[in-house]
């Protein structure tokens, strides 16, 4: 019996036998789910690199204070709810540009998706940014991807089973010492409000870590703590879509994710720390005195439409 690849149109092989690439085997024998998931990646990683070839001609909108939208966004966007829904017509959808069907609390399954993480980077041909999607079912992360259509990297993973960088299993760092350690982070741009707790934040990590690191795409910071390239990672304010994917791929490689206190609530509470448990200790310890001096933050409703 041979196996068709959902994700690679045209490749098919014998069942059993390693096929030629390693992007085969792993589609091969992934969760369903999650093939869905990065057949609707890829296909958003598509639209991204077609509109990046001439940015000149993008038609860009402000949805607030230094937030920016393009028609790429929303054609990305597009995309993977048409992709997702064509096998999934009933689950839900949470998405940053606005598509939002039947995400409610009551919703048994809901596919978090940012379809263009990192939109200033790719505005500015900066080549930083992602595309972002995972499933909830019933209020846990089981499934997470997260592409970047530059590099043609592929992070994926399902609960308990482990987390991927293309056909290659990720395990976060083994640094022990935050002396050593490379740590991400994004600093508040948009409103300020956060900008006296977070340059304190800064101040002692600066100190304390061998090198901070900013580069504008917060799904995509997570993946690379995944991928062990960062030791740790922490940001204030950022919302269900940008950090969704990423949290599970670093639980599935060894990490831990949590919020400046270290607790459970960094999907809808706007804060996060996640570093492998080593470095994620030291890093809680420096920053949950920094959690209640920050504004209480908004996550975003999750209503029908
Ligand atoms: C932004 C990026 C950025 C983070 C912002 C996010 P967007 O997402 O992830 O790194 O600092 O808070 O809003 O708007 O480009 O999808
Ligand atoms: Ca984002
Ligand atoms: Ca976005």
């Amino acid at each position: 019996m041979r196996v068709e690849c959902a994700v690679c149109p045209g490749f098919n092989a014998p069942r059993g036998s390693p096929p030629a690439t390693g992007t085969h085997w792993i589609s091969a024998i992934m969760h369903p789910m999650l093939t869905t998931a990065v057949k609707a990646a890829r296909r958003a990683g598509s639209v991204i690199n077609r509109g990046a070839r001439d940015l000149d001609l993008l038609t860009v909108t402000t949805k607030g204070p230094k937030d920016f939208v393009s028609e790429v966004d929303r054609a990305a966007e597009a995309a993977i709810v048409e992709t997702l829904h064509a096998t999934y017509p009933n689950h839900a959808i949470l998405a940053e540009e606005g598509t939002a069907k039947g995400a409610n609390a009551a919703a048994e399954h809901v596919w978090i998706i940012d379809p263009l993480d990192g939109t200033t980077n790719f505005l500015h041909g900066f080549p930083q940014y992602c595309v972002s999607i995972a499933l909830q079912h019933k209020g846990q992360i089981t499934q997470a991807v997260v592409y970047d259509p530059v590099r043609n990297d592929l992070f994926t993973a399902t609960r308990g089973r482990g987390a991927f960088l293309n056909d290659r299993r990720m395990r976060v760092s083994r640094r022990q010492h935050l002396k050593e350690c490379l740590i991400g982070t994004g600093f508040p741009y948009r409103h300020g409000e956060h900008l006296d707790a977070y340059m304190r934040m800064m101040h002692t990590m600066t100190i304390e870590a061998a090198g901070i690191r900013r580069p504008g795409a917060a799904a995509l910071d997570l993946a690379y703590v995944a991928a062990g390239y960062y030791d740790g990672f922490w940001e204030v304010g950022l919302n269900p879509w940008d950090v969704a994917a990423g949290s599970l791929l670093i639980v599935e490689a060894g990490g831990l994710v949590g919020d400046l206190a270290g607790d459970a609530e960094y999907l809808y509470g706007g804060q996060i720390i996640a570093a492998n448990p080593r470095i994620f200790a030291q890093m809680v310890k420096l920053l949950s005195p920094y959690r209640d001096s920050l504004p209480p933050v908004t996550a975003p409703l999750i209503t029908e439409t």
